[in-house]
């Protein structure tokens, strides 16, 4: 089994597209599937459709989310790679889903739309991807539109993301213009030819010296591609794998996802330097995942809110060992032993049940309320993934019971969403108060919905005027007393009963970090390990 358990690892891939919405992450991830021929046609993805939905009904948005459950992780065989894509919301009030699901990944393709450059939510994907270092390939989309001059790019990438870049293909113009690009690594020529359904390029290997090259692109766009060239080879060390791999380098490719240019590349080039599941930290020790006994952890939790189909689907990385169906397991937070009887595996478009998994698998478990996000399961070792903190939320509410004959079922029913992920729960000392913090208004709606029809209790909201919740700590208690104390309404206490300071702006944050040196302000929960 051992030799088996670290082939199969080595045959593990799994990563997840990120993207500012509407770069082309469902596109790409489409045309990724459709040449592991996991989905037959276009069309397949619908999960990221989500974000189109231009109403905030959510109910609407939870019908969509019902399947995305299939594609939550799409996994395909390719150069017998054992591919694992795992998806992220493209609504961005689901931010924190995708946040969490980051933490369940070895890399990121990062998708960026070539006319608009890094826009917000890419940076902070990116901010995420950098705690914990993830091994990130940047792939440039929208070359048959006319878009930013690719150095430009590549500085704003190096700038706005603080990461270096090193492009591995190289456009011949953009837009209407668009005739290629060519491999810096290969010295192959890819002609670029608008084609949704072809999936080979024309391709012609060449030096850049033959005059060929002329004939084949022009003279004018030839000399450019020269220029171009030699100005990458003086500017940009060539590419050094390791630091891709420690998450300090980002090799570029170039392309178009719609019309199926440059993916053949990228996803060749993926499959040669990407790298196979990786040692997780833990609580005591690390965890390989070539060892023999079973580990992984719980990242993402999905209620379904059907009321005819109310299961709730807990999704499991295994970071080590070999999963298996019906065998007990021991669930370490709560110290109990639990097994599963038809825990699934995702396809594109159906789940199926599974007898066994390996390091870098995700595998869904029904669950009835026993895991809340980061949850471990091992074959008996005592142990607790790290890694997959909190992040500061964006919006605060307090929640106000309406109904005092309820009040049982709401904390009830607030404790069990917030384990789920929904959002997070901080209670103010003084009177108990509880305040809910998302990163989108949606989850809100969704909370007060749920409240009210799993658990029988009315609330309403208050907005607080917080933007940020900070977890604090001192090196010495001392300190930290007298903050806690000066402070008295701004502090909460998260789940843990870790004090949080609750900020009205950045500035106000900075202010507070300036004038009181002995506390450290920590924007995610997790700030004891380095992550
Ligand atoms: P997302 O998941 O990152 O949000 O983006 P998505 O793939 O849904 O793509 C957003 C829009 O960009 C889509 O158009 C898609 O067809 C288009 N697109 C993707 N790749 C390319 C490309 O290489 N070139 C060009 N010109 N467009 C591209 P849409 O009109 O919003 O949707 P649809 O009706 O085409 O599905």
């Amino acid at each position: 089994m051992q030799t088996n358990i670290q082939a199969e690892t080595a045959r593990r891939r799994t990563f997840a597209i990120i993207s500012h919405p509407d770069a082309g992450k469902t596109t790409l991830t489409e045309k990724l599937l459709l040449f592991g021929g996991a989905i037959q046609t276009a069309g397949a993805v619908k999960s990221n459709k989500i974000k189109k939905t231009a109403t905030s009904d959510f109910m609407e948005i939870e019908k969509q989310r019902g399947i995305s459950v299939a594609t939550s992780v799409m996994t395909f065989e390719y150069n017998n790679l054992k591919i694992n894509i795992l998806d992220t919301p493209g609504h961005k009030d689901f931010a924190e889903d995708t946040y969490r699901t980051l933490t369940a990944v070895d890399s990121v393709i990062l998708v960026i739309d070539c006319v608009k450059g890094v826009e917000e939510q890419t940076e902070r994907l990116m901010e995420v991807c950098r705690m914990r270092d993830t091994p990130v390939i940047i792939f440039i989309n929208k070359l048959d539109r006319e878009g930013q001059n690719p150095f430009d790019l590549l500085d704003e990438l190096e700038e706005k993301l603080s990461i270096r870049v090193r492009p591995m293909t190289w456009p011949v113009n953009m837009g209407s213009d668009f005739k290629g690009v060519y491999s810096l690594i290969e010295k192959k020529l890819y002609f670029f030819k608008a084609n949704k359904t072809k999936v080979e390029a024309d391709v012609l290997p060449i030096d850049l010296a033959d005059d060929l090259l002329d004939t084949k692109v022009g003279v004018r766009d030839a000399a450019q591609l020269r220029e171009d060239v030699e100005l990458i080879d003086g500017v940009y060390d060539s590419f050094d794998r390791q630091a891709y791999l420690d998450g300090k380098l980002a090799p570029v490719f170039f392309g178009s996802a719609v019309n199926n240019f440059g993916v053949k590349e990228l996803l060749e080039g993926f499959c040669d330097i990407s790298p196979e599941p990786i040692a997780r930290p833990t609580d005591k020790r690390e965890v390989e995942p070539g060892e023999k006994n079973f580990s992984g952890f719980v990242f993402k939790i999905h209620a379904n809110l059907d009321p005819r189909h109310r299961d709730r689907i807990a999704f499991l990385r295994i970071c080590s060992g070999v999963f298996e169906r019906n065998k007990f397991y021991h669930h370490t937070r709560l110290d109990k032993n639990v097994r599963f009887a038809s825990p699934f595996s995702f396809m594109a478009d159906s789940k199926s049940v599974v007898e066994e998994g390996f390091p870098g698998d995700v595998v869904g478990l029904y669950d009835t309320g026993t895991f809340k996000i980061g949850d471990t399961l091992t074959e008996g070792e005592e142990l607790q993934f790290q890694g997959i903190p909190s992040f500061s939320p964006e919006i605060f509410k307090e929640l106000v019971n309406l109904d005092p004959m309820k009040s049982k079922q709401l904390d009830k029913g607030i404790q069990q969403l917030t384990d789920e992920g929904v959002a997070q729960l901080f209670t103010l000392e003084l009177g108990n108060r509880k305040i809910v913090g998302t990163v989108g208004e949606l989850q809100f709606e969704v909370i007060q919905y749920r409240l009210e029809n799993e658990y029988g209790a009315k609330c309403r909201w208050v907005p607080l005027n917080y933007t940020k919740a900070c977890w604090i700590t001192a090196e010495n208690p001392v300190k930290l007393a007298e903050f806690i104390r000066l402070k008295g309404n701004q502090i909460a206490y998260d789940k843990d009963q870790n004090p949080v300071f609750l900020a009205e702006s950045d500035w106000m944050l900075r202010m507070n970090e300036q004038n009181n040196p002995d506390v450290t302000f920590h924007l995610t929960s997790e700030f004891k390990v380095a992550v």
